[in-house]
Formats: structure tokens, sequence, C-alpha cells
């Protein structure tokens, strides 16, 4: 048997958060947190209220706080977990509801660095071309599936969430500078060269160190502040 230790809040029974302690059988449970997770909500408590879509890493929506590092449940193993397996929504964010976070401002950071391939010349007749070594350039950058692990990791973002993009909204915003066929380059620098939104990036490093898709979000963000040097000498 293994112990499971859950944040739990619900916003409308006016109590106050707390932590349920679940006990599993691990003879007859998945090896990744998530599939613990499901079993809890299928056999033992259907109110415990988490996200999940794909199973596999590729939606985002699963991260968590799991035995203190932000991840995805459903490809964090249970075997590299010693002791009680402690669940906590990501840190420094408002909670929906147990295991949810509040991701608006979130979403609207990313929505704010132009997440698309803007052009200015006319469309070609089939496609917007890319050399091979262009390509290779948004490698490390595309694979990202926004889960906020990131974001939620970084002091910086705990404290100035209002005016630091994050880890998150950095990397794909470099994701489209880097993109030799978006013709918006000067205008995606110019939108990030304030005090906040890149330089309160202090270059912890917990985005990178989180990162449960191996990802690099603090080498982008220098790749932004290196181009801004460049462009202003
Ligand atoms: S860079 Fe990594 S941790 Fe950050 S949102 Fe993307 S996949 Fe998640
Ligand atoms: S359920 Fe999709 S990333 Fe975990």
């Amino acid at each position: 048997m293994r112990a499971f230790k859950i944040y739990r809040w619900n916003p409308d029974d006016g109590d106050n958060p707390r932590v349920d302690t679940y006990y599993l059988n691990m003879d007859e449970c998945g090896p990744m947190v998530l599939d613990a997770l499901i079993k809890i909500k299928n056999e033992i408590d259907p109110t415990l209220t988490f996200r999940r879509s794909c199973r596999e890493g590729i939606c985002g929506s699963c991260a968590m706080n799991i035995d203190g590092i932000n991840t995805l449940a459903c490809i964090y193993g249970l075997d590299e977990i010693s002791g009680d397996v402690r669940i906590y929504p990501l840190p420094h964010m408002p909670v929906v509801k147990d295991l949810i976070p509040d991701l608006t401002l979130f979403y609207a950071q990313h929505a704010s660095i132009m997440p698309w391939l803007e052009t200015k010349t006319n469309r070609p007749a089939k496609e917007w071309k890319q050399s091979i070594e262009d390509r290779k350039k948004l490698d490390g950058y595309y694979e990202c599936v926004m889960c906020a692990s990131c974001s939620t990791a970084c002091p910086s973002y705990w404290w100035n969430s209002d005016k630091y993009l994050g880890p998150a909204a950095l990397l794909h915003a470099y994701r489209w500078i880097v993109d030799s066929r978006d013709e918006a380059t000067g205008e995606r620098l110019d939108q990030l060269e304030d005090p906040f939104k890149l330089y309160r990036c202090h270059t912890i490093m917990n985005c990178t160190k989180t990162c449960p898709k191996g990802l690099n979000p603090a080498k982008a963000i220098a790749e932004i502040k290196k181009m801004m040097l460049e462009r202003a000498a």
C-alpha cells in the first residue's frame, strides 16, 4: 500500500484548503502518477478534481507539483518518488479547485507575444518555404506543450507575474522571432523592450531544470537578450 497526500480545496464549501490522504495497492495501479490519480477518482473519491487529456505528455494539461517538482503527472513515474506521494497544484497560481490552477493570465501572456506567423509580403502560391537549416533553429522550442511548469517554478514570475511574461511566453516569443519565415522580428523585439516583460528574468534557471519536456526556456530568454544588444549596437 502507498499513501497519496493530495491538496484539496473546493470554492463552493467555504472551508479552508486541506490535504487528504488516500491509500492505493501498488500491485493494482499503473506506473504513472496520473494512473494513481485516476484510480483514486474512479474507485475512492469521485470529487477529486484535476485536468488531464492525452496521458502521454503532449497536451500539457496535467501539470502539477509532485514531490516538490512541477511536472506532468502522466509522464512522471511513481517509481521516481520515494515514500509518500505529495501532490499539489502548480505553485503561486490562483486555484480553481483541488489540483486545477487558474491559467487565465498565463494564456493572456502567451497571446500577447503574437504566437503566429506574421508576414507582410504577398502570400506564396503554395506554402511559406524554409530551409532545413532554418527549420532546425526551431528545435527545442516548438515542442513546448504550454504546461506552465516552468513559469510557475520561477521566483521572478511569482513576484511579478502581472508584468513579467515568464519563461513559457518568452520561449514562445523566441520561437517566432527566430522563425526565418516571420517578418515581424523588429516589432516582436520592440514589444519585449521593457524593464519587466523580459528583463525580470534573473537567470535563476528553475524553468530549465523543471521542464518535463526537457526544453531550455532560459536559453531562449538569453537569446532574446542577445538580439536586443546586437540591434542596439
Ligand atoms: S517550456 Fe517546458 S515547462 Fe515551460 S510551458 Fe513549455 S513544456 Fe511546459
Ligand atoms: S495528460 Fe496530456 S500532458 Fe499529461
